[in-house]
C-alpha cells in the first residue's frame, strides 16, 4: 500500500519532509520525496504538517485532518510562564458534578500529549458515581491500615491520612472531588505509565480553562499499582489493560490568589 502522495508539480524538494521524519521513512526521489519503508511510518504527521507547499499526504495522517496555523509566534514568554504556573493542586471542590460533555471535553485535549512511538495508546476510565468514589477512599484507607500493620516501612503519610478519615471524617484521598479520571494503557505496554503522566499533565494544564481544577491521585495510584484487588475490583478494568494514572476533577472552590515560588533552580552544566 503507498503510504505517501506527492504533488510532483507543487513539491520543490525541499528535504524537509525527509528531515523531519522520525523513523527514516522517506528519501528523495527525481521527482520528490519516495517512502522507503512505510511500515515503519509512526503516523506521527510531522511530513504533511511541516511541508510548506501542501505537496506531500500521507495516507496515515492525511492533509485534510491536519488544522492549518495562521499564527506562527510562539505563545508571550510571559504568558506561557504565568499559565504554566497558574495550574496548581486542587484539594476543595464544589459539591457539583461536572457535566459530561466537559469532562469529555477535557480528555479530549490529554490524547493530544505525545506518546513513545507516538503508540497513542492511553484510554480513560471517568468515575462520576458518588458511591463509587467514597468506595475508593473507604478501600484504599483499609489497604493504607493494612500496609501499617505490617512495619514502619510504609508512606510517611499513610497514618496522618487514616487518623483524618477515621477520626474526623476527612477524605484526604480524593478531597471529596466529584469526578476520578484512570489513566489506562495496554497490560505490556512498556511505556504506558509515561505516556499516561504527559496526557494527564496535558489533562491538568487545560483543565483551568473550562473552570475546572485537579489534583493527582498519588495514593490511590499507589494503592492500584500495590495490586490492590479489593481497589480494582471497582473499577472493572478492561482484561487486556492496566491503571496508569489517576486524577481527581471538580470545580474548584476556591482562587489562587497568588503563584508560589519553587526550591532554587539547580543545574549542572557540561
Ligand atoms: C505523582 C504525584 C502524586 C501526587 N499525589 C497527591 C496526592 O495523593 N494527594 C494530593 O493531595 N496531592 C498529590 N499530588 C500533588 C502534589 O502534592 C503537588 O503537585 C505539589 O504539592 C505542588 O503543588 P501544585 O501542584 O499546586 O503546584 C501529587 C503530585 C504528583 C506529581
Amino acid at each position: 500500500m503507498a503510504l505517501i502522495e506527492v504533488n510532483t508539480e507543487e513539491c520543490i524538494k525541499c528535504g524537509i519532509c525527509i528531515a523531519a521524519c522520525p523513523t527514516r521513512v522517506l528519501v528523495m526521489g527525481e521527482k520528490g520525496p519516495e517512502e522507503l519503508s512505510a511500515q515503519n511510518c509512526i503516523a506521527c504527521g510531522h511530513c504533511v504538517a511541516i511541508c510548506p507547499k501542501m505537496a506531500i499526504n500521507n495516507k496515515k495522517t492525511p492533509l485534510v485532518k491536519q488544522i492549518e496555523i495562521t499564527e506562527q509566534a510562539p505563545l508571550d514568554k510571559e504568558i506561557a510562564k504565568k499559565f504554566l504556573r497558574s495550574r496548581r493542586s486542587i484539594r476543595c471542590y464544589k459539591d457539583m458534578p461536572v457535566p459530561k460533555d466537559k469532562l469529555l471535553e477535557l480528555v479530549e485535549i490529554a490524547r493530544f500529549a505525545p506518546t513513545a512511538g507516538n503508540g497513542q495508546d492511553i484510554s480513560y476510565i471517568i468515575i462520576k458515581d458518588k458511591e463509587l468514589l467514597k468506595r475508593v477512599t473507604e478501600v484504599v484507607t483499609e489497604w493504607m491500615e493494612a500496609e501499617v500493620l505490617k512495619g514502619p516501612k510504609t508512606h510517611w503519610s499513610f497514618p496522618l491520612h487514616i487518623r483524618a478519615y477515621r477520626e474526623n471524617g476527612l477524605d484526604n484521598i480524593l478531597r471529596n472531588a466529584p469526578h476520578l479520571l484512570l489513566a489506562m494503557a495496554q497490560k505490556n505496554l512498556v511505556r504506558g505509565r509515561e505516556n499516561s503522566v504527559f496526557s494527564l499533565a496535558y489533562l491538568e494544564l487545560f483543565a483551568p480553562s473550562l473552570g475546572l481544577g485537579s489534583c493527582w491521585a498519588g495514593i490511590v495510584e499507589m494503592c492500584i499499582f500495590a495490586g490492590y484487588a479489593p481497589l480494582l475490583e471497582l473499577f472493572n478494568v478492561p482484561k487486556d489493560k492496566v491503571i496508569t494514572g489517576a486524577v481527581m476533577v471538580g470545580y474548584p472552590k476556591y482562587k489562587f490568589k497568588r503563584l508560589v515560588d519553587r526550591n532554587p533552580l539547580e543545574v549542572h552544566w557540561l
